[in-house]
């Protein structure tokens, strides 16, 4: 079971192979390959939020109007993210569910 998941996220992620992917993977040390995990135990999961939420954090990141109290290192993650760039990170995080 654990290999026929394996191969289709494998599959899965090869189909959707578009920025929203490679921006995502320096995302998934800490969320996870399928941003399922809380980062470093504190984080939501990702996966679970919306689309819009996703962009929402995102930008309230970037502009310090969003987060817990680790929220200085998700200022760093995206620092370099303009909108499509955020656009294309939630959409590839809500379209892996
Ligand atoms: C070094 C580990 C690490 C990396 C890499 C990282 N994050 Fe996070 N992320 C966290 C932590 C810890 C939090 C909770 C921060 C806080 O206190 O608000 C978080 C929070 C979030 C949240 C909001 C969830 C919530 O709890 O409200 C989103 C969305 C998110 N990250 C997306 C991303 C994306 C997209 C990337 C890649 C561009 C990324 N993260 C890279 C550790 C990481």
């Amino acid at each position: 079971m654990k290999k026929i998941i394996l191969g289709l996220t494998l599959i899965s992620t090869m189909m959707l192979a578009a920025d929203g992917a490679a921006s995502f993977a320096k995302c998934a040390g800490c969320h996870g390959q399928n941003a399922e995990k809380k980062a470093l135990g504190k984080s939501k999961i990702i996966k679970d939020m919306s689309k819009a939420d996703i962009i929402a954090a995102l930008h309230g990141y970037q502009n310090g109007t969003y987060g817990g109290p680790m929220k200085g290192l998700m200022k760093g993650q995206v620092a370099g993210l303009d909108d499509a760039g955020i656009e294309a990170i939630a959409t590839y995080i809500t379209t892996k569910k």
